[in-house]
């Protein structure tokens, strides 16, 4: 049943992670075809073998046997708006105008505390049900929306990064904040949430576009003042986007300069998008240790372009990949990495599926500095698992028992996998979701 704890309990099944990036060395992927994870106290206490354990008295009868399925980490979103779970599918537009047709006016919605609570119930369970347990969250510039999700995701005792938005210029005036109030509200939301629980917080200037010098210069001074919060933000997402930065702050020579004068890139910023960097601001990026989300539905969806990542990894920037949503079409990750494959292929480069679900899982937790904690099953760590069903739908079904490798029955998940795929999602060792109770 979900939600209920049991101090400890064990999984037998097929179960697949990572100790490292896979194309470093194939010995980073670890897969037991007959294997076992035990969980207590909400930590992961042992994953191994079935046979070995057996071998060494372990009673595989008090395993639960799962087995069709495939047991993995938790997937981690490195960027997603949980507001815009209202504009995801809106029609017609690039980032501009998306933004000021659909966004803002949805996002004017959450100045309602009730509306703002039931809605990240919402998402928080949408994202449970695709098998995400982490995510690094924007949430509206109304604190109170933030404040709504971070309650949430506390009785859901889920890992979970979230910024109120600053915003204080060139969108719907309910929506802007000032300089002194986005400071204001970003210092007590850091001294009530960050740390408590598995929450924590992340500065979040939406672009420089919509954030006076005065505004990001309070962004850089929060980062001082509290070094050990994320950064979050937009950049070089779209051509016309890019041309306009320059009419709002003449001043900067790039747009990473436009963050850089202030203090925003750091090894904690995590930057969306990035698909129309210069190569000298690439070499910026991986000389402070700036972080890119690669949010591929968001990009296809929005006409934004082609996120190379390929070059920005060989640069040695550590990107991680996100579904962005609303302007990402799907919270699922499994099609995030469909999306992704599709991007990567279109510059000549083959996403490979290890490649993939080690970004969504291990990659992703280091990319965010999480990984001393969440995005393996090593001993200790958090213990956030998804459980994926091999026969969702009978198409998947029939191509799945063709696949003789692991990597090849991935690659199926992650070209037509989804919602439908996720059978369970667990949080920090407690089911949350089920989907045969959801059915
Ligand atoms: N740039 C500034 N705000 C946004 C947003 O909400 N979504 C996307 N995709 N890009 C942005
Ligand atoms: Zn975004």
């Amino acid at each position: 049943m979900a939600g209920d704890r049991e101090n400890a309990f064990a999984l037998r099944g097929r179960i697949a992670h990572f100790l490292g990036d896979p194309g470093m060395s194939p010995e980073n992927l670890v897969y037991f075809e007959d294997g076992v994870l035990v969980v207590e106290d909400g930590k992961i206490l042992l994953c191994d073998d079935a046979r070995s354990l057996a071998g060494a008295g372990f009673d595989l009868a008090q395993c639960e046997w799962l087995p069709n399925q495939l047991i993995l980490p938790g997937f981690i979103d490195t960027h997603v708006h949980s507001p815009q779970i209202d504009v995801i599918a809106s029609y017609g537009t690039q980032l501009l105008d998306w933004l000021n047709d659909y966004t803002f006016p949805a996002e004017s919605r959450y100045a309602q505390r009730s509306f703002a609570e039931a809605s990240a119930n919402d998402f928080l369970d949408y994202t449970l049900s695709v098998g995400t347990t982490t995510s690094f969250v924007y949430t509206t510039s109304y604190k109170q929306s933030t404040e709504a999700l971070f309650e949430a995701a506390l009785a859901k005792d889920m890992r979970l990064v979230a910024g109120k938005i600053l915003m204080d210029q060139n969108a719907l005036p309910e929506l802007q904040d000032t300089a002194a109030s986005g400071y204001q509200d970003s210092v007590d939301l850091i001294n009530e949430w960050h740390g408590k629980g598995r929450l924590g917080y992340a500065v979040t200037p939406r672009f420089s576009g919509t954030s006076s010098v005065e505004q990001l210069t309070l962004a850089g001074q929060l980062l001082k003042e509290f070094p050990d919060v994320w950064m979050q933000t937009h950049m070089s997402e779209n051509l016309e986007e890019i041309r306009w930065l320059k009419t709002v702050h003449p001043h900067t020579a790039d747009y990473l300069d436009s963050y850089e004068q202030y203090g925003l890139n750091t090894d904690r910023s995590i930057f969306g998008h990035c698909i129309h960097l210069s190569d000298d601001e690439i070499l910026r990026l991986a000389g402070s240790g700036g972080r890119v989300a690669f949010c591929p539905t968001s990009n296809l969806f929005l006409g934004s372009g082609l996120m190379p990542l390929e070059k920005l990894k060989k640069a040695g920037v550590p990107v991680s990949i996100a579904t962005d949503v609303g302007g990402g079409t799907s919270l699922s990750m499994l099609t995030t990495l469909g999306e992704a494959y599709k991007v990567c292929q279109m510059q000549g480069y083959s996403l490979h599926p290890l490649e993939a679900f080690y970004m969504m899982t291990l990659g992703n937790a280091k990319a965010t500095h999480l990984d001393h904690c969440i995005g393996n099953f090593e001993r200790g760590k958090e213990a956030d698992i998804v459980v994926l069903d091999n026969k969702p739908t009978p198409m998947m079904a029939r191509r799945i028992t063709q696949c003789r490798e692991l990597d090849e029955e991935l690659f199926v998940y992650m070209m037509m996998g989804d919602d439908r795929s996720v059978a369970r999602t667990y949080c920090h060792g407690v089911q949350q979701y089920d989907k045969g109770e959801n059915n």
